[in-house]
């Protein structure tokens, strides 16, 4: 079996391609990925040399990279995507670019060459949920630049598999944590502000509540989907770990053992969703796919992490502990 997975540099991409390696070690896996914000090779570096593996620096944006990348593989995972909200709403013209332009590069050639494809997408495409959870079926109603791209990008494979008969599957995952994600997220930019400490700037209330899911279990699900789910129809992820960001700040601080108030309160993001929320019985009925790590034990490896790596650590600086200059910066 052949793969392509697109964005493999960045958090879940780098995560999705080790797991796959360990458990499927005669699979061979191409990673093409453009090295924007997000991206690391330290990410790859233990499996630099593996002969199943091989990585191409290019932009899913780019046709004839991508028809002959994918002409050589039986599936792609789509990874790519400007995926940081924040900087979409300073600057939303590159989301458009890979998150829309890019799936439209990727299904042209997925349907010339009749191959599958996995759409790696977001809870984010629902907006805020007010009450309940929202299922496969529930319309979407996106917030932000990234959100409305990440939402456009399912409605084309959508549209490629009822006009062109692609067989494709869309996956909507919750907010995930873990190893190898980029310093500007929320987890590691608190971890990395309390161990300087430094206060921790909250957006507006700190309410906003997000579901997270440790990027092993939703990696583990999107292999699960991979082998058993249907084609032309989508799933949604999540471990039911709701939670508001306050609660999150907390807990980061208890693990580091720093001061319980070492946050402070900032304007809040434009448009900024309160809740999310997955309804994820599908996967768990039909798939019987179900979360191995328990949230705790989780950001406490999660935490131990980031401080280990002292390469990242060194990277560290005054840019990367600075808060977001709304008014300043939106473009
Ligand atoms: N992080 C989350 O909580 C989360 C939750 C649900 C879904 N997702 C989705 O999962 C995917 C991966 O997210 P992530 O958190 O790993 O993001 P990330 O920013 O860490 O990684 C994205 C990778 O895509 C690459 N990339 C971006 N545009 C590209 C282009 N035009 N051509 C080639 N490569 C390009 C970047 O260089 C980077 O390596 C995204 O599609 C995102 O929407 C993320």
């Amino acid at each position: 079996m052949k793969l392509l997975v697109t964005g493999g540099l960045g958090f879940i991409g780098s995560n999705f391609i080790l797991d796959i390696l360990l458990r499927f070690p005669n699979y061979e896996i191409i990673n093409i990925d453009a090295e924007i914000e997000g991206s690391s090779h330290n990410n790859l570096k233990d499996i630099k040399k593996n002969r199943k593996y091989k990585f191409v620096k290019g932009n899913i944006t780019n046709q004839l990279l991508i028809d002959k990348l994918i002409s050589k593989v039986d599936i792609v995972f789509n990874f790519a995507a400007e995926s940081h909200v924040d900087r979409s709403i300073l600057s939303p013209k590159n989301f458009i670019k890979s998150n829309i332009v890019g799936m439209f590069t990727i299904l042209e050639s997925v349907r010339k060459y009749k191959k599958k494809l996995i759409q790696i997408s977001t809870d984010e495409v629902f907006g805020s949920i007010n009450k309940g959870s929202a299922s496969e079926e529930s319309h979407l109603n996106p917030s932000s630049p990234y959100s409305s791209s990440k939402a456009s990008a399912e409605l084309l494979v959508n549209s490629y598999v009822k006009t062109y008969g692609i067989e494709a599957i869309v996956t909507r995952c919750t907010n995930n944590f873990g190893p190898r994600q980029h310093t500007e997220k929320l987890i590691p930019r608190i971890i990395l502000f309390a161990k300087n400490d430094q206060k921790i700037p909250i957006y507006g209330s700190g309410k906003a509540v997000r579901d997270w899911i440790y990027v092993k279990d939703h990696c583990n699900a999107i292999i699960e989907i991979y082998k058993s789910g249907k084609w032309g129809e989508s799933y949604n992820i999540s471990a039911n770990n709701e939670m508001d960001n306050i609660t999150i700040v907390k807990k980061i601080l208890k693990i580091l053992g720093k001061p319980s108030d070492l946050f402070y309160h900032t304007e809040d993001r434009p448009g900024h969703d309160l809740r999310y929320s997955l309804d994820s019985s599908k996967i768990r009925k039909q798939l019987k796919w179900k979360t191995e790590f328990g949230f705790d034990d989780a950001l406490e490896q999660t935490v131990n992490w980031y401080l280990s790596n002292k390469n990242l650590l060194k990277k560290v600086n005054s840019k990367t502990l600075a808060p977001i200059p709304w008014k300043s910066g939106t473009k």
